[in-house]
């Protein structure tokens, strides 16, 4: 059983009626995390916004979409967005778009849970304070109390994380959620990421540039070109056996850049551990 089917999914612009995703097809098992690679423009992003109905209005789509069963694509935005957030959860590159930056984080975090949940003040506080612990972000409360632009990319990253902790969402979409970050901050926010995965299973469809994290996190692997899925398969499998001229490309583009990142740093790679 799937948790989510995406059928014969197309997005194309409604204005210039110009095509970018014509036929997609794939499925997220529970409990497992779906990576999406490929290179930029390739539709990895419009096929996230599609999934939850958030691209653009000028940007258009048809084919089936069902979440445990229910057709997503036939939900009204009202519907659609209360699953927003709470079973569909959204995590994008630059953190900083995620909060309103004229809030402080701790009424974003307050407001977007008593919106799915109405859990009181000090539940909210409670339980928002244990999941950033977990993430390894200290001083919980201060950081609540501080607006989006006084805090870090990864700090920002590792928020929503905590928030998705405590959501306990269906599916985390999590959209190159670490291209944005510096190296330092990449590997923290990496690492939650990984927790989330071995300590709470979670679904989750991972969208990254980088191979080496997409082999720590997913179970299986969609490669895609110029809006097509050219390759699919057990993520090990993948790495070791690719068929697609594409994806070995790929594979191999990111083995070359390990081995000279090793020999400049004289050591070995975060990202091969
Ligand atoms: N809002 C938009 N309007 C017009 N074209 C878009 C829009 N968003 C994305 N595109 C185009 O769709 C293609 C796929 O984009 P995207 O899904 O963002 O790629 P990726 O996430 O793989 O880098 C690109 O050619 C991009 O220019
Ligand atoms: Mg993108």
């Amino acid at each position: 059983m799937s948790l989510l089917q995406v059928s014969d999914l197309r997005i194309w612009d409604g204005i210039t009626g110009n095509v970018f995703v014509p036929n997609s097809s794939f499925e997220l098992k529970p409990g497992s995390c779906l990576a999406i690679v490929g290179e930029s423009g390739s539709g990895k992003s419009l096929t996230c916004r599609a999934i939850m109905k958030l691209n653009k209005r000028t940007i258009r789509q048809s084919g089936d979409i069902l979440l445990k069963g229910i057709r997503l694509d036939q939900l009204s935005e009202k519907e659609i967005g209360r699953r927003r957030g709470k079973q569909l959860y959204l995590i994008l590159q630059n953190g900083m778009r995620a909060f309103d930056p004229t809030s402080a984080i701790g009424i974003h975090l307050r407001e977007t849970l008593v919106h799915h949940y109405g859990w009181s003040r000090s539940e909210i506080v409670d339980k928002m304070k244990q999941a950033m612990l977990m993430v390894r972000l200290k001083d919980p409360v201060e950081i609540m109390n501080k607006y989006p632009h006084q805090l870090s990319g990864g700090m920002l990253q590792r928020i929503m994380i905590a928030l998705a902790i405590v959501l306990e969402p269906d599916i985390i979409i999590a959209d190159e959620p670490t291209s944005a970050l510096d190296t330092v901050s990449k590997y923290e926010v990496m690492e939650q990421f990984v927790r989330l995965r071995e300590n709470m299973g979670c679904s989750m469809i991972f969208v990254s540039h980088d191979l080496g994290i997409v082999r720590k996190l997913a179970d299986e692997v969609l490669v895609m070109r110029n809006g097509s899925i050219v390759e699919r398969g057990d993520a090990s499998v993948l790495f070791s056996e690719a068929e697609h001229e594409y994806t070995r490309f790929l594979v191999s583009s990111h083995t070359a850049l390990n081995e000279h990142f090793k020999r400049v740093t004289g050591g070995p790679v975060y990202v091969n551990r």
